[in-house]
């Protein structure tokens, strides 16, 4: 009995000290690559700020700003699988963003920022299946936007701000069903805004200003009815403004200035009770035409005022000829005769009363 209580302590205990050892390999392995980037010599890195370990051995979460000492990513921090929060950022991080990445499948968050990384939008990001929220403004990357992010299917945030990225947006953005927000501003991009976007319904806020986009507004905006702002201003944007437009209920900002739109301000757009901006569209015709319009009644009223004024004054003179006052008004301009003739009224009616 003792000889198997003993035993099984054994076992019980061994199994503890072999999970410990390899928890302590674990942790080795993927210190070696980590202090690449935290520039230091650590056998147990879990002990740095910024870094966060399981229980089990394995680095979880990195949050490191790179200040002071230049570092690229390694591409090695493909193997830190269990990774499920990257944030780097800082002026020290150079070099480019490692395809590997694409391997990190139980990321949920994605944060690179360095406006000295130079790099391409590795293809293998759309692995990562997992990815809720995914920042790479501000770094600097150019050429396309790959396709296959199309297939981050519980992406929710997806923020390119501020790179140097060109070609189109991929038509298989469309299939991003739980994207809430899309910010590609300051960007190159060209082409039409493809017809998927409409696809996007639970899309809050999108943001394509300042890039080449061509080709019109696409009616399909007015089936994002969740959308509280929608910025397409400064790009090459032509054709009339959709009315479908109109149909966005929860539009709090609209903003289309510096394009080339033509056509008027449709009035289901100027219902809403919405921040519109629409300057440096030559060809627009803005509600500066509801003003042109007031303009030239008011100046048509004037006219009559001052015609009927004229023909009254005629009339008045007329009845008057041959009295006491003709050689006086021969010198007054209209004006002057104009309020004269009140004067002469109440001095008549003065002089009647009494
Ligand atoms: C990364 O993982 C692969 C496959 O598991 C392994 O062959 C390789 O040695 C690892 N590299 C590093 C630097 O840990
Ligand atoms: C990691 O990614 C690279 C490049 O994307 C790939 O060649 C490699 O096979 C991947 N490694 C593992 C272990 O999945
Ligand atoms: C951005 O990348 C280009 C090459 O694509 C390079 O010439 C330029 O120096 C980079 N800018 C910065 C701030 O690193
Ligand atoms: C990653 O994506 C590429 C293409 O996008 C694919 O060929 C590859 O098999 C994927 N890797 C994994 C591990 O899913
Ligand atoms: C995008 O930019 C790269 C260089 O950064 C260039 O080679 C490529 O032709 C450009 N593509 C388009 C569609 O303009
Ligand atoms: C993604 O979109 C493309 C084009 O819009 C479509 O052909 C493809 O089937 C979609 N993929 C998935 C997985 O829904
Ligand atoms: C944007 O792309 C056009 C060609 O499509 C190119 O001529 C222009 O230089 C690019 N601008 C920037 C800021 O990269
Ligand atoms: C939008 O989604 C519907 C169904 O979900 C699909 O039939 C259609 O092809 C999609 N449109 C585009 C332009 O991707
Ligand atoms: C949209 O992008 C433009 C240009 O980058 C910027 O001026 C504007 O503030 C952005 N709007 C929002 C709501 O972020
Ligand atoms: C957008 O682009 C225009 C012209 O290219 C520029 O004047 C403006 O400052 C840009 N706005 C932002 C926020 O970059
Ligand atoms: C945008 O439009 C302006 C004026 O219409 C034109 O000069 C410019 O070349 C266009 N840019 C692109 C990239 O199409
Ligand atoms: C959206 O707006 C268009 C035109 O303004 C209208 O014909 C259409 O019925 C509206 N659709 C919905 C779903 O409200």
């Amino acid at each position: 009995m003792k000889m198997k209580m003993k035993i099984l302590f054994f076992h019980i205990n061994s199994i503890f000290i072999l999970k410990f050892i390899s928890a302590q390999n674990n942790i080795k392995n993927e210190c070696d690559i980590v202090n690449k980037l935290l520039n230091i010599q650590s056998n147990n890195c879990c002990l740095e700020s910024g870094i966060v370990c399981s229980s089990d051995g394995h680095i979880i979460k990195l949050q490191l700003i790179i200040e002071n000492y230049y570092a690229s990513i390694p591409p090695e921090i493909g193997n830190i699988t269990y990774l499920n929060f990257m944030y780097i950022s800082g002026n020290g991080l150079i070099g480019h963003i490692p395809p590997e990445i694409g391997n990190l499948t139980n990321l949920n968050y994605l944060f690179i920022q360095g406006k000295h990384l130079s790099s391409v939008l590795p293809f293998e990001l759309g692995n990562l299946s997992k990815l809720n929220e995914f920042y790479l403004y501000g770094n600097n990357l150019s050429n396309f936007i790959p396709s296959e992010l199309g297939k981050l299917s519980n992406l929710e945030l997806l923020n390119l701000l501020n790179n140097k990225l060109n070609g189109s947006i991929p038509v298989e953005l469309g299939n991003l069903s739980n994207l809430k927000n899309l910010q590609l501003n300051k960007n190159n991009i060209s082409d039409d805004i493809p017809s998927s976007i409409g696809n996007l319904s639970n899309l809050e806020y999108i943001n394509l200003s300042n890039n080449t986009l061509t080709g019109p507004i696409l009616p399909e905006f007015g089936k994002l009815t969740n959308l509280k702002s929608l910025y397409l201003s400064y790009n090459n944007l032509t054709g009339p403004i959709p009315p479908e437009l109109g149909n966005l209920s929860k539009l709090e900002t609209l903003s289309l200035s510096n394009n080339n739109l033509s056509g008027s301000i449709p009035k289901d757009i100027k219902k809403l009770k919405i921040n519109l901006y629409t300057s440096n569209n030559p060809l627009l015709d803005t509600e500066n035409s509801y003003t042109a319009l007031i303009i030239i009644l008011m100046v048509s009223i004037s006219f009559a005022i001052i015609l009927f004024s004229i023909i009254y004054l005629k009339i008045f003179r007329k009845n008057k000829k041959g009295g006491k006052n003709t050689y006086y008004n021969n010198h007054i301009s209209t004006k002057q005769a104009y309020v004269n003739t009140f004067a002469d009224d109440s001095m008549i009616s003065g002089c009647e009363i009494p």
